[in-house]
């Protein structure tokens, strides 16, 4: 060939080639073949590369291949500060405040899966926009005891409300093209001791109550990462534990996503090699002074892992199935080229977090109506409690975040009612937390104060005798030893003397309503004395709008509570049995978790469950419904069979509102000891006053099944069941009986 033509020749096919994108770019080819390409392309070092951490909050991708870095956040609640390269510190950027969304408490006292997609959707759209790539949340350990520091975070006691929530959370944040990593897989539900706690539940207790949230979200919601949590479980760390992670998630689940360590929560390279950790974040924190070996190259499934592959000790299966399921987290993210450019800080994420708050905020207690408040010109309003004024989003450990704005409880007040009352006014009553820093991020609150709390009481009290209403605003906070990460509750009191200020506000007026800021039930011994009591959780940048608009009753409250709320700690099970010991925890109290304790007298269990001061799903609203009685599409079911029940629920007030309406089924005679009533179904409804609607609920076998531990199986047992349906765990409006066949006897 002429030397001119062979040049050309070279050219084109040099062209054809650079026009020919790889194969593991195609979005016409199916996900695993374009994750073969590039595995097949990946030399072993850029696989072990994509293993583990290169910064504290993102992993290396494969430069090489133009597979970008993939970048984590805290989550649940909004997007994280920035934080340095290596360190917790700040960043110190001046462009990351975001908006704060309610906790998670909060959106699960929704119960309204609506609200869960928009949360999950809004908050995908402000990580999106933040290039993040992997939210670190929802949390979903299960609400065990109310000193757990962590519960805000969380979704209550109950693994169905958890999980159907966790689903629409995940679906709306993935739409985004930002993985979701549902956390802390599994048995998290203390934080003292939390890196060393072996905590044991048997396999009634794990399969029915510890795992089904989690099971929903990575399943039904197709959560691309889930974390592990730090604690161990039966003498092994959950972030390389055979059992839950390889056995269970992987083997019996199925489920095809990432496992990412929590930070620090990696201990053993042999574990972390076989027992199911694909991805290890925040083992070490400094890769800035280690010499050659710096500490990202230190990690477990970093060089430790190569060597112990070119030695033979680790085999090429075992990194190929870790990197396939770190590639298949690019593929949905970072290497997602349609995923949509996202927002922050937009009046639609505003609203959305303050139409959260208002469908969370729970009525918790409303004596002759004391609520909504009757707001005129002569009106005088006296405000008491340091939460009124307390910035929250701030503090609580990693959910703490930076905020554009955040409206506080008197903020909101002002806001909606200047100008149309005589006044409106605000004393101190206790001194809490005034710190209103955390991790270098500060509130720029001054709430310092130097009156003791005999002073600020007596204000408080010859205040209170000239108010038409007092509204008290305290609770908990986010600082260590409350709702906060590291530490759990001391007590299950309110601190800071508070008992002793609200029963002396109640003496001077009947007008109290006691508002509870919170993500833990708290003792309420003065409860029989205050006419109105609001469980308000933390509710981010809109607190404030949100609780003024349900305290003028703009907004009607439909919030139900996601936990039992008992009346003293000895009250909750796991207390009771005295397993809540931190050294080796046992879950002795099995699966009667919070309401599932609730036993009918007569029982054969031992030992009657005394009645919470407010049950599990209650929540009162401006108005009443009326249930009618449940109607059964057939009374007579097989375990292949659907059931439908089906309620009509009428607004019997004179103002709109919305109610939850819940389904409980109980399985009264049952070869192992059940529930007297779990929750299989929920629905949030809109009635306009006089106004009716039907709510029909569809469950399938797997709505009346028990895990049985003897054959390692859920059982549906043939005989009666009752399909319950009310306003609350304890306020059942209907049953409706019908029976599950035997198999055979339908063939
Ligand atoms: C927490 C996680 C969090 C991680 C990263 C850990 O201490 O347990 O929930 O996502 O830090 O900040």
């Amino acid at each position: 060939m002429k030397p001119l033509l062979l040049s050309l020749c070279t050219t084109l096919c040099v062209l054809a080639a650079m026009a020919q994108s790889p194969a593991y770019l195609d979005e016409n080819l199916d996900i695993e073949q374009r994750i073969t390409d590039l595995m097949s392309r990946m030399t072993l070092e850029e696989k072990i590369g994509v293993l583990h951490a290169q910064s504290k909050f993102s992993s290396a991708g494969v430069p090489r291949l133009g597979v970008p870095e993939l970048w984590c956040t805290d989550g649940p609640h909004g997007i994280r500060p920035e934080v340095k390269w290596d360190e917790w510190d700040q960043a110190g950027w001046t462009n990351d405040s975001v908006v704060a969304f309610p906790a998670l408490t909060c959106l699960a006292a929704t119960w309204s899966t609506d609200m869960a997609l928009l949360y999950g959707r809004s908050i995908g759209e402000e990580a999106r926009y933040r290039k993040k790539d992997v939210l670190l949340g929802p949390g979903l350990n299960i609400y065990r005891t109310p000193l757990g520091g962590r519960n805000f975070e969380y979704m209550g006691e109950d693994p169905y409300l958890a999980g159907k929530l966790a689903v629409q959370y995940v679906r709306g944040v993935q739409s985004n093209g930002v993985a979701t990593c549902v956390k802390h897989f599994c048995l998290n539900n203390q934080e003292w001791n939390r890196h060393g706690v072996s905590v044991h539940a048997d396999d009634r207790a794990l399969y029915e109550i510890y795992l089904p949230a989690f099971k929903m979200a990575c399943l039904e919601g197709g959560s691309w990462a889930l974390m592990a949590s730090y604690n161990k479980i039966d003498g092994q760390h959950a972030g390389h534990n055979y059992r839950t992670l390889q056995e269970i998630l992987k083997g019996e689940w199925g489920w095809p996503g990432a496992v990412v360590s929590d930070w620090g929560g990696t201990h053993n390279t042999d574990e972390a090699v076989s027992n199911g950790l694909d991805l290890e974040f925040g083992t070490g924190t400094n890769g800035l002074y280690g010499g050659s070996r710096n500490t990202y190259d230190a990690y477990h499934l970093a060089l430790p892992f190569l060597d112990g592959i070119r030695s033979g000790r680790y085999t090429r299966q075992q990194l190929d199935d870790k990197v396939r399921r770190v590639l298949r987290l690019h593929m949905h993210t970072t290497l997602n080229r349609h995923k949509p450019l996202g927002s922050i800080l937009s009046p639609e994420h505003y609203a959305a977090a303050c139409q959260i708050g208002q469908e969370g905020i729970v009525l918790l207690k409303n004596e002759g109506n004391l609520l909504p408040l009757k707001a005129e010109s002569t009106t005088k309003i006296l405000v008491v409690g340091e939460n009124a004024v307390k910035m929250m989003t701030v503090g609580g450990g990693s959910s703490s975040l930076k905020v554009q704005h955040e409206v506080t409880p008197l903020q909101g007040l002002h806001r909606r009612l200047d100008g149309r009352v005589a006044c409106l006014t605000w004393d101190r009553g206790y001194v809490g937390d005034v710190s209103g820093s955390y991790n270098g991020v500060t509130t720029g609150q001054d709430l310092r104060e130097n009156r003791p709390f005999s002073q600020l009481v007596s204000q408080a009290v010859s205040d209170a005798r000239q108010a038409d209403y007092i509204i008290y605003i305290g609770g908990l906070n986010k600082s260590y030893g409350q709702d906060c990460e590291g530490g759990d509750r001391k007590s299950y009191s309110l601190p800071y003397k508070q008992d002793s200020l609200i029963t002396e506000l109640a003496k001077i007026n009947p007008n109290l309503i006691v508002v509870n800021i919170s993500g833990n039930a708290v003792s309420m011994p003065w409860a029989k004395d205050v006419r109105a009591i609001i469980q308000c959780w933390y509710l981010g940048s809109e607190a404030g709008t949100a609780l003024a608009s349900v305290l003028l009753g703009d907004v009607n409250p439909s919030g139900k509570l996601p936990f039992t709320w008992p009346v003293a700690l000895s009250d909750v099970p796991a207390h009771r049995l005295n397993a809540y010991t931190n050294g080796n925890e046992e879950y002795k109290e099995s699966i009667f978790v919070g309401y599932r304790a609730d036993r009918e007298s007569g029982s054969k269990r031992k030992g009657q469950q005394p009645s919470p001061l407010f049950p599990f799903g209650h929540g009162l609203s401006y108005t009443t419904f009326a249930y009618s009685k449940p109607v059964l599409d057939k009374k007579t079911v097989t375990p292949s069979d659907s059931l439908t029940v089906s309620v009509d629920v009428t607004n019997t007030g004179t103002v709109a509102g919305k109610e939850v309406v819940q389904l409980y089924i109980s399985d009264p005679e049952s070869r192992l000891p059940r529930p007297l009533k779990e929750l299989k179904g929920f629905r949030k409804i809109t009635l306009a006053p006089s106004q009716t609607k039907t709510v029909s609920f569809t469950i399938g076998s797997d709505a009346l099944s028990f895990f049985d531990p003897a054959i390692h199986s859920w059982v549906a047992e043939p005989g009666k069941f009752v399909a319950m349906v009310g306003s609350s765990s304890r306020d059942i409006r209907a049953k409706a009986e019908f029976v599950l066949t035997k198999p055979a006897e339908n063939q």
